[in-house]
């Protein structure tokens, strides 16, 4: 792929298009942009001060918030089901008006011919489960088939399932790390247990979702990144960077897959955000959430959050094709930047190369931006800036003003290509 600037002033003659069909959307997760929030997350303060329970108003506007759908032209909306919301207590029934909330914003949805895709597991227990234990319990597999089972009963308008957003990067996160509840560090016992539960239990809850309906689509998502080492001559700096591959990469996928990697999922969810350098054990940069400036270093477009690397999308696709074959969807791929201009380079070259791998015979079904609109990155708070859409956090209302980048992703949407010009 070349660097060259991008357009999406539709010339028929030079446009890129995608496959017929093909889903563009936005996500979001229901702890990052619903507010009132009721699990496990509900009392973590961010390093810039904020709290997902404050700082998000999703839950209660989230007309507001599909009308930027209908007004991008996007086709599909990726959300999540807030698990402690459905289910106030283990193996309880689930709440009747939530459940009959979700099912009003997922019909809505639907009836402006949105698909949604749907997830169950983004980082964030009910608090009732991190009582009894968490997902290092063996029961933790039982419960969520409970909840599961629930909501297949509930027999909502939904084709596309996510299971489980990410389990690499909670396991990291949540034991290893220690920044995601319940903050243990260097468990690394523990974090295989959780890995080895959530694995079990994705492939019930895809048993449980196809039962109840048979045309149900059932992956998981994995965020994939491009790990090399920081200084390309040290054995140590190489060394790690396979120990992080087997266990970031390896173990999460033979957790997830079932006959070792083909199956176990009917579409496997790719989530990319570009690459790291590590540098001796555990030493990572750039560090997520630090700012851009900090990353000039590496001579490469660096958002707030991470080193870009639009070049190695098509290497990842095509690689995982080769090995899974099961269709892929991009369920994120995003940029945390103040500077839209930016945003919408690194948006062109990641999806130009998306163009080439899919035109190189990779079943990639369709590319859903993180983020539809700012809001609570985690452990970093609302500061990080990934919305097609911004978010005014500090009136009341938090009023959303789609960016130039917003309109430029939902004018390639509508076209279905892009072209270089
Ligand atoms: C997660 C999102 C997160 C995004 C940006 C993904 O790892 O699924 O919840 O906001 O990356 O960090």
């Amino acid at each position: 792929m070349s660097e060259r600037e991008l357009s999406t002033d539709v010339d028929e003659d030079r446009a890129l298009h995608f496959p017929p069909g093909f889903l563009w959307g936005a996500a979001t997760s229901p702890t990052q942009v619903e507010g009132k929030t009721c699990n496990e997350w509900r009392s973590f303060v961010a390093r810039d001060g904020s709290t997902c329970d404050g700082t998000s108003t999703h839950w209660t506007q989230w007309q507001r918030d599909f009308a930027l759908l209908s007004e991008l032209g996007l086709g599909a909306y990726r959300m999540g089901l807030d698990w402690a919301r459905l289910q106030p207590a283990p193996l309880a029934a689930l709440d009747t008006e939530v459940l009959a909330q979700y099912r009003t914003m997922i019909e809505a949805l639907t009836h402006d011919g949105i698909e949604p895709i749907i997830t169950l597991f983004h980082f964030a227990s009910p608090t009732w489960l991190s009582e009894a234990g968490g997902w290092e319990h063996p029961q933790s597999i039982e419960y969520f088939a409970d909840f599961v089972r629930r909501v297949s009963d509930a027999r909502l308008p939904v084709r596309y399932w996510i299971t489980f957003n990410e389990p690499g990067v909670y396991m990291t996160m949540a034991y290893l790390i220690g920044l995601f509840p319940p903050h243990r560090r260097f468990s690394f016992l523990q974090a295989g247990r959780v890995l080895e539960h959530q694995g079990l239990a994705h492939k019930l809850a895809r048993r449980i979702l196809r039962d109840g309906n048979p045309e149900a689509q059932v992956g998981f998502t994995k965020h994939f990144k491009r790990f090399l080492p920081y200084r390309p001559w040290h054995p140590l700096d190489e060394i790690n960077v396979r120990i992080i591959r087997t266990f970031f990469d390896d173990r999460v996928l033979a957790a997830f897959m079932e006959d070792g990697g083909r199956a176990g999922c009917d579409f496997l969810g790719v989530n990319y955000y570009g690459r790291m350098r590590v540098k001796g054990f555990g030493d990572v940069s750039p560090v997520s959430g630090a700012p851009a400036a900090l990353f000039e270093q590496f001579g490469t477009s660096c958002d707030d959050m991470w080193e870009q690397d639009p070049h190695w999308f098509p290497t990842l696709l095509q690689r995982l094709g080769k090995t899974y074959c099961v269709p892929m969807i991009i369920t994120e791929s995003g940029f945390a930047t103040s500077d839209d201009g930016l945003r919408q380079r690194l948006l062109d070259e990641h999806l130009l190369a998306l163009h080439h791998a899919i035109d190189a015979g990779c079943d990639v079904r369709g590319f859903i931006y993180w983020s539809l609109f700012d809001n609570f990155e985690w452990a970093e708070g609302v500061s990080k800036r990934f919305g097609l859409a911004a978010v005014d956090f500090s009136a009341p209302d938090m009023p959303r003003s789609i960016r130039s980048s917003g309109y430029h992703y939902g004018a390639i949407a509508r076209a279905n290509a892009i072209h270089p010009r």
